[in-house]
């Protein structure tokens, strides 16, 4: 097995199941025109995204981590007209892009881009009373993702639907002595959720065109 049969595999299952409309591919190009890093989700895994979102019914969603705005469009695209995705951004050139993609993909009215950082972003979004939400993306940076994760308990309700995108990072999450801080991230995500009785989790292994890694799935009690 090669890292070319799960390409295969991959582009098998967008072709069959999750085509890209050109508001998709055109967010993945202005990755590419922009600079801006690749690590969007894929197209099966948006795909994914939405269904949970319809399993909830979704009206509200929140996303920690925009980037170009791929995986937010996934999951905006179930809203209904009054629904509302908050995505969090804090790098300013990621979150102009990411607004042009999602006008470009007429999203705008469901969608608002907070830019900030996760950690000062979410106790404003808890004090405005924006919560609960019925889905919640953490996809931004992994050493805090535990902290990510108690903040998401508080802008919950019992049903919520928490995924944790990147915990698995090409297995290395078995590793007990990395030295990589955002493995140690997902590694005292991973073992809190063991704990956590709020919650019933598991985690889902994913590999793909571009990885190997792993979604974290909790459904809040
Ligand atoms: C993996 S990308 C998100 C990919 C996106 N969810 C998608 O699939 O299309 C992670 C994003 O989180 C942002 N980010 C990193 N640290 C952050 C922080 N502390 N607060 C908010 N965003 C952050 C990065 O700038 C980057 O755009």
């Amino acid at each position: 097995m090669d890292d070319l049969i799960f390409a295969k595999v991959d582009k098998y299952i967008t072709d069959l199941l999750t085509p890209e409309d050109k508001a998709l591919t055109d967010t993945l190009d202005s990755i590419e025109r922009e600079g801006i890093p690749s690590i969007s989700v894929s197209a099966p895994q948006g795909k994914f995204l939405q269904v949970m979102a319809l399993a909830c019914n979704a009206k509200k969603i929140l996303e920690l981590g925009t980037l170009a705005g791929y995986s937010t469009i996934w999951m905006a695209r179930t809203l209904p007209q009054d629904g509302k995705i908050i995505t969090v951004e804090f790098d300013e050139h990621h979150a102009a892009v990411a607004q042009k993609n999602i006008d470009n993909a007429g999203l705008s009215s469901r969608v608002d881009i907070r830019r900030g950082k996760a950690l000062d972003i979410l106790p404003q979004i808890l004090t405005n009373g924006e919560g609960p939400f019925d889905l919640i993306f953490i996809d931004a940076d992994k050493q805090p993702y535990k902290e990510y994760f108690e903040h998401a308990l508080q802008l919950s309700r019992s049903g919520t639907i928490i995924i944790c995108d990147n915990v698995v990072r090409n297995g290395e999450v078995v590793n007990e002595n990395t030295t990589d801080d955002r493995v140690q991230g997902v590694q005292r995500l991973n073992k809190f959720l063991s704990t956590c009785n709020k919650v019933t989790a598991t985690i889902i292994q994913t590999v793909g065109a571009k990885e190997y890694d792993g979604m974290a799935i909790a459904i809040v009690k």
